[in-house]
């Protein structure tokens, strides 16, 4: 099959496209033909070999995909072959098959296509476990969303307003600001031409917000910790602007604010039910039309190398997908 190779801890350009061989299979392995899969961060770090999972040169990245099941071990129950599916799995999605765990494999909606199912479970189960579980969002909160027309962002701003909050949406550039617009947000701030902490102090009649989901760190989170109102919370998502933001604890105590850290492929072990659970909300708000799920670019398999280009360089909204054989 051909697959996506890192062969040294580095850049992604120094990946490679080539014949290897199929995964094994696992005890309770699902083998599928992957139609498609989408980039993450997470994919970025793993080749640097910066990320909290730890791969060992060769091998074939990529943690999510969807495709059709074409094997299944003996004792498997939940899917069968023929049967479309989105996967999550350690690494190994940038290859024509992949082998994912039977509780990591979820079915794909009748009318959702194989690059939106690719590129759903990350960002979708990643915004909703900040904002539902982690921050326990209220209806009629004011949250702001930073990155909001990236991956997670864009995601945040869908599941923010679904919750019934008021979405205060930061992205650069009035493109990124309108997609937003589209998908919830009721206020929207460029933060290439304006203040963060004034607009979301003026927007919250000099209160500040109840809840800010972070994913870009920085001078980002810098901004939301004096925009956000007494008693509030702050969920620390991720660093795409590259810096990790150190807290002065002072501010926390005056404030009573609460920083909290969300790791969400970490609750696959440490809440299994909560974990699956959250696909079956995520799914049936889709088949009302809550969540309009989108990817900006997609590539063949072969351009992998340009695939990364896209997301590192701020070009892309929503998600990035690599295709594989027809679409
Ligand atoms: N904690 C978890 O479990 C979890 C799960 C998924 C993702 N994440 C993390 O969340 C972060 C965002 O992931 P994503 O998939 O949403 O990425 P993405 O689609 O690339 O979006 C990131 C956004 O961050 C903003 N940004 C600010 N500075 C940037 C920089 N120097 N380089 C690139 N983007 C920058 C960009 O928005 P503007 O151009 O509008 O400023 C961009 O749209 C990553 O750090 C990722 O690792 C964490």
């Amino acid at each position: 099959m051909r697959a996506v190779v890192c062969k040294a801890l580095g850049d992604p350009s120094a990946l490679t496209v080539e014949d290897v061989a199929p995964p094994p299979m696992a005890e309770l392995g699902v083998r599928i033909r992957v139609r498609a899969a989408a980039l993450n961060f997470a994919d970025l770090l793993m080749i640097k070999g910066t990320y909290q999972v730890k791969l060992t040169p060769p091998f074939v990245p990529g943690i999510e995909a969807a495709g059709e099941v074409i094997e299944t071990a003996p004792r498997v129950i939940r899917v069968r072959a023929g049967e479309r599916v989105m996967a999550l799995v350690a690494a190994g999605a940038f290859a024509e098959e992949a082998v994912a765990d039977e509780n990591r494999v979820y079915r794909i909606p009748a009318g959702m296509d194989f690059v939106t199912a690719a590129g759903f479970p990350v960002v979708y189960g990643t915004s909703y476990f900040a904002l539902a579980d982690r921050a326990r969002l209220e209806p009629g909160e004011v949250l702001v969303v930073h990155g909001a027309a990236g991956g997670v962002g864009l995601a945040a701003v869908e599941i923010g307003h679904r919750l019934g909050a008021t979405v205060i949406a930061v992205a650069g550039g009035a493109d990124k600001l309108a997609l937003a617009r589209g998908r919830g947000a009721d206020h929207l701030i460029d933060h290439r031409s304006e203040d963060l902490r004034e607009r979301i102090k003026a927007l919250t009649g000099g209160r500040g917000a109840d809840v800010v989901f972070d994913p870009v760190g920085g001078s980002a989170f810098e901004a939301s910790l004096r925009a956000t109102a007494p008693d509030g919370r702050i969920v620390v998502v991720g660093f795409a602007s590259g810096q990790v933001p150190q807290i002065p604890a002072n501010i926390l105590l005056v404030k009573n604010l609460s920083v909290i850290g969300l790791y969400w492929g970490a609750y696959r072990d440490i809440r299994p039910e909560a974990f699956a659970r959250q696909f079956d909300v995520l799914l049936r708000w889709w088949e009302e039309g809550a969540l309009k799920p989108h990817t900006s670019h997609t590539f063949p398999l072969g351009e992998a190398e340009a695939a990364f280009a896209t997301l590192l360089s701020r070009r892309s909204t929503g998600k990035v997908a690599l295709i594989m054989g027809e679409p």
